[in-house]
């Protein structure tokens, strides 16, 4: 073969792979996650959804106004995490395991609320330290880099990890993984470097791990209290776990949602009763629930006929009304997609666990806490989660939805 035939060769293939991205799912780096459930007292749920969501939003509007304090700006009570999904990561070598929370709300790693963090021949300290405060608590400790495995034995060399000499609202679990956007971990350092720190998932694609800078979550709706079910998948999408194709939205361009995972989205309750009109809310791993802006809830609250326990902090219907309750339709980026009825009710097998009388039907739909136009409208959590299947697209500033096979399933 002629060289210059061998060049046009190699160039075919090289445009015929850049045209059509194949997944190759053996060079995805997985993660496998599990729930945990720890409610703790009365309406803990909502309770605990709500502070995030206050936690979320001051902090934002904070960091938009250049006035980010990471420890000054939330004035909501804190609540422990109620319902996290875990996974376990490895750090040193050799290594200790820490049982880490995935965070797409924040993008700091730190371990050691749990399990003490051991100094190995990978670690070494940095001049900083470090704090991030939560609606669900805070750490506060001091910077290392060290080498941080996942998964199948996949190493990041050098992250940044805070180690926790203090923390607060994190009882049985060690510490985040944050795989938010990276201008999260801003001012998080002291003395303040002034930069960002990269993220677990910036130093993969960096140094070269994962080919593609975006990660994707599977969930499962599960009836048990513990389950592990999950997945993260690090540098792309994993086509066993979703059927059909992923609509992708833009990040909106509304502050401040688009300081996180944010999209726009409308929702509709049946063919015709509008509970949202298209609003900028975000897509948030460390939610639990489904929330909508208060005014929206309040519609939905009238249409379905639920009233609000008091015991769980949830909408409660009667079993007829149950039967007739019509789907919720989420509208994104042009795409409708129907959760059921059976979506919308919390696991009953679980209702004991969050305060609730066995064979009610509670719902996951909840109230933010705030009225539409704060530029965070909703937030579709664990529960729309397991439900769909989602990509974070750091590449491509954009948020990925797609069913599963578990879209429609009647497992609640
Ligand atoms: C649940 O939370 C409580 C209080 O925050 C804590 O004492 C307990 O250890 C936690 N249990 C588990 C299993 O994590
Ligand atoms: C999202 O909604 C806002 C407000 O309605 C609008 O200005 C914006 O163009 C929409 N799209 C994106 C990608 O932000
Ligand atoms: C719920 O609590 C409120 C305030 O404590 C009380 O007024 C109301 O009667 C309670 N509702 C039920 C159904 O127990």
């Amino acid at each position: 073969m002629h060289s210059t035939s061998v060049v046009l060769l190699t160039c075919l293939v090289a445009i015929a792979v850049s045209a059509n991205p194949i997944v190759i799912r053996d060079n995805l780096v997985r993660l496998p996650l599990a729930r945990q459930i720890n409610v703790t007292s009365p309406a803990h749920i909502v309770k605990a959804d709500q502070a995030r969501a206050a936690a979320l939003i001051s902090k934002a509007l904070a960091k938009s106004s250049g006035k980010l304090n990471q420890d000054a700006v939330i004035s909501s009570p804190a609540q422990n995490q109620a319902v996290s999904y875990i996974a376990s990561v490895a750090v040193g070598s050799p290594s200790t395991t820490f049982d880490l929370i995935i965070d797409t709300g924040s993008s700091n790693t730190w371990v050691g609320a749990g399990t003490a963090f051991k100094r190995t021949s990978t670690t070494t300290q940095t001049k900083d330290s470090v704090s991030v405060t939560y609606g669900s608590g805070s750490f506060s400790g001091t910077e290392f880099t060290d080498q941080v495995s996942l998964g199948s034995g996949l190493t990041i060399k050098k992250q940044s990890i805070g180690v926790a000499s203090k923390s607060t609202g994190f009882d049985g679990v060690d510490g985040i993984l944050g795989i938010g956007p990276v201008d999260l971990t801003l001012q998080t350092l002291s003395p303040d470097t002034g930069s960002t720190i990269p993220t677990v998932v910036d130093n993969l694609f960096t140094q070269g791990t994962i080919s593609s800078h975006s990660i994707a979550v599977s969930f499962e709706p599960t009836t048990s209290a513990t389950a592990n079910n999950g997945e993260l998948t690090f540098g792309g999408t994993d086509s066993s776990k979703f059927t059909g194709s992923i609509t992708f939205a833009p990040i909106t361009s509304t502050s401040p949602a688009n300081e996180f995972w944010g999209i726009n989205q409308s929702i509709r309750l049946g063919t015709s009763t509008s509970i949202l009109s298209n609003t900028a809310g975000i897509v948030d791993t460390g939610t639990t629930l489904v929330l909508i802006a208060t005014d929206a809830f309040n519609r939905y609250k009238s249409a379905t006929g639920a009233v609000l326990d008091n015991n769980t902090g949830l909408l409660r219907l009667t079993t007829a009304k149950f039967n007739t309750l019509p789907s919720l339709f989420f509208t994104i980026a042009g795409t409708t997609f129907e959760f059921t009825a059976n979506a919308q009710a919390w696991p009953r097998s679980l209702n004991t666990l969050i305060g609730g009388t066995a064979g009610n039907v509670y719902l996951v739909v909840a109230d933010l806490g705030s009225n539409t136009g704060s530029g965070l409208d909703f937030i579709n959590g664990q529960t729309f989660l397991e439900r769909f299947y989602s990509v974070f697209d750091t590449a491509n500033k954009r948020v990925g939805i797609a069913k599963t096979p578990f879209t429609t399933a009647t497992s609640n």
